[in-house]
C-alpha cells in the first residue's frame, strides 16, 4: 500500500476526506491498526498511563518512548508514525526539543514528531521545520500540563479562551506544523480552528467539525473497565480477551491442552 505522508495531511483536508489516527505502542497492535487502514499512528506519551501502569503522562521518558516507537515504526508499512515527546523533554528550548525529536527519528525510526502547547512553542516548531522533522502540535486540554491545568478539563471554553486557542493554532500553522492535535475542547470553538487553519485538526474530545479524530487504542477497542466521555467502544477486545484467557487456564487444568495435534513424535 502506498505510504501516508506529510503532503497527504493537507491533500485529505483540501479534499475533505477525514484522517484516521490511533494510539499504538507495540508491534502486535501497529501491525492490526495499519492494516486496518489508520493512516497515522500515534506512539503516544499516554503509554504512561496506558501502558505502564503509571497515573499520568508525567512520569514518561524519551528513553521509555524509544522502544515502543522503534517497534511500531518497523511495523507499519502505510500509517505515519507520529511520536510524542514527554514531559521535560522538550519545553526548555529548541535546542531541546530538537535534541529529543532527533533520537525519534534517528535512534526509533519516527516520521514525525508531537508535542503540547500553543504559540510560545512556534520556535520549537520552527527549527524542527527547518530541520526536516514535521511537527503535529496539540492544543486545549494538554494531558501533561493537567497540574496547571486543573485535571481533565475541558479547554476554550469562553471567547477570550476560544480566541486563545485560534491563536495558538494559527501560531503553529504558521512555524510549519503539519496537523494539530485538538483534545476537550467544545465543539464549535473546534469547528472555528478548522476553518481558519490550513492544515489538518485531528480531534478527541472535539466534536465532528475537524478534519479528522484520534482515539487511544485501549478506549477504541473497549479494554478497559472505564472510558471517557468523547470515546466510543468500538469493540469489547478486553471481554474476548479475558474469555480466551479463562479458556485457556481451564483446558489446562482440565488436560485438554496439548492435544495430539499439538504434540510432537518422537
Ligand atoms: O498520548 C496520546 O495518546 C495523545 C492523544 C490522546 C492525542 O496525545
Ligand atoms: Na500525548
Amino acid at each position: 500500500p502506498r505510504k501516508v505522508r506529510v503532503h497527504h495531511l493537507r491533500q485529505a483536508k483540501e479534499r475533505g476526506e477525514p484522517l484516521t489516527m490511533l494510539t499504538a505502542y507495540d508491534a502486535v497492535t501497529a501491525r492490526i491498526f495499519d492494516e486496518a487502514g489508520i493512516d497515522i499512528l500515534l506512539v503516544g506519551d499516554s503509554i504512561g498511563d496506558n501502558m505502564h501502569a503509571h497515573p499520568t503522562t508525567i512520569p514518561v521518558t524519551v528513553d521509555d518512548m524509544i522502544p515502543a516507537v522503534r517497534a511500531v515504526a518497523r511495523t507499519a508499512q502505510r500509517a505515519l508514525v507520529v511520536a510524542d515527546l514527554p514531559f521535560g523533554s522538550y519545553e526548555a528550548s529548541p535546542a531541546q526539543c530538537h535534541a529529543s525529536a532527533v533520537r525519534m527519528l534517528k535512534e526509533a525510526g519516527a516520521h514525525a514528531v508531537k508535542f503540547e502547547g500553543g504559540e510560545h512553542l512556534a520556535e520549537h516548531v520552527r527549527l524542527l521545520t527547518r530541520s526536516g522533522i514535521p511537527v503535529v502540535g496539540h492544543l486545549g486540554f494538554t494531558p501533561q500540563a493537567e497540574n496547571l491545568l486543573g485535571g481533565k478539563r475541558v479547554q476554550g471554553r469562553g471567547h477570550e479562551a476560544a480566541d486563545r486557542l485560534v491563536a495558538d493554532a494559527l501560531a503553529l500553522a504558521d512555524a510549519g506544523a503539519v496537523a494539530v492535535v485538538l483534545e476537550m475542547v467544545p465543539g464549535p470553538v473546534a469547528a472555528r480552528v478548522t476553518e481558519v487553519l490550513p492544515i489538518p485538526t485531528i480531534g478527541i474530545g472535539a466534536g465532528p467539525e475537524v478534519d479528522g479524530q484520534v482515539l487511544v487504542w485501549t478506549d477504541m477497542a473497549g479494554m478497559t473497565s472505564w472510558s471517557p466521555r468523547f470515546a466510543r467502544r468500538f469493540g469489547e477486545v478486553g471481554a474476548e480477551l479475558a474469555s480466551a484467557t479463562r479458556a485457556y487456564a481451564r483446558a489446562v487444568r482440565d488436560r485438554s491442552f496439548p492435544a495430539a495435534e499439538h504434540v510432537y513424535e518422537s
